[in-house]
């Protein structure tokens, strides 16, 4: 299997799907949005996005497995699985935020090999496979080299249910407001770990995320020099709901204060 190709090929079905989510914009109404779960929503985008990408992705490796948001297909592989959020940031979607992405990663063992985040508003492609570097629209991507956590911008998300380590999330949020240059959070799991790929942030950490949207962000921020961990700097990051991803300089001060909380 030739993962440079392969990336090239899934990229450019990321462009085209993006192009549907793009076309809708704007133009969803009380009726498109449906219910989950609490505070959990989907629309008919989500969907119809995922059906056309599995349709593509199902043909390029036809023995491989499915694990994504939607479950509009249902399909386990015994080594290789496609994990792929259609649409990350279905809040902001909704909200008209242009802030929303496409994550689609290919797993081998559960490894990631290859992922793809692509920003459909800023058409910007983030990707990279086993053993290349990261690259964003065919230019090569490195993290930051800042060192120091006092100038480092940092992106999280915000817990929206359930809130049982509410306090545990807020007395974290304080402590790295005050030790870091700034935070945001921008909505999209995926597109915050695409921006610590590319130096624009120095860190991102968030709790109660899904393997599709984290997947793909994992194995470019490594690519292109970060380091992931989940909150005990152990590697349950894919599926047990805790992620940290830094530069180099940052990860040891970033991870401390996280571990004092979370630990
Ligand atoms: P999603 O848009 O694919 O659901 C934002 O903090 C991150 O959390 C996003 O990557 C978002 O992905 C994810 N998330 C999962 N469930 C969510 C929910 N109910 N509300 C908001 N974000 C959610
Ligand atoms: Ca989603």
């Amino acid at each position: 299997m030739n993962l440079e190709i392969l990336c090239n090929e899934v990229c450019d079905l990321a462009r085209e799907v993006g192009s549907f989510i793009r076309s809708k914009r704007d133009q969803l109404s009380e009726e498109d949005i449906e219910t989950k779960g609490v505070h959990n929503y989907v629309t008919f985008v989500d969907k119809e996005a995922e059906r056309r990408l599995t349709a593509v992705l199902e043909k390029l490796i036809p023995e491989a497995g499915f694990i994504v948001e939607e479950e509009t297909i249902i399909k386990k592989g015994s080594r290789f699985n496609w994990v792929v959020d259609p649409l990350d940031g279905t809040t902001n979607f909704i909200h008209s935020i242009p802030v929303f992405s496409i994550s689609i990663a290919l797993t081998e063992e559960d490894e990631p090999v290859l992922g793809i985040i692509y920003d459909v508003i800023q058409d910007e492609c983030f990707y990279a496979w086993k053993g290349s570097q990261a690259f964003m629209n065919s230019k090569p991507i490195r993290v930051s080299d800042k060192q120091l956590l006092d100038e480092s911008l940092i992106a999280t998300g915000f817990p929206y249910t359930g809130f049982p380590k509410i306090d545990e999330y807020l007395f974290l949020l304080k402590e790295v407001l005050e030790k870091s240059h700034g935070i945001r959070r921008l909505g999209s799991a995926a597109i915050d770990l695409a921006y610590v790929s590319c130096g624009r942030l120095e860190g991102f950490y968030e709790y109660g995320l899904n393997p599709w949207d984290v997947s793909a962000g994992v194995i470019i921020v490594k690519q292109a020099g970060g380091v992931i961990s989940d909150f005990s700097g152990g590697t349950n990051f894919i599926t047990g709901k805790e992620i940290i991803a830094s530069n180099k300089g940052i990860y040891k001060d970033l991870s401390n204060i996280i571990r004092k909380y979370f630990g």
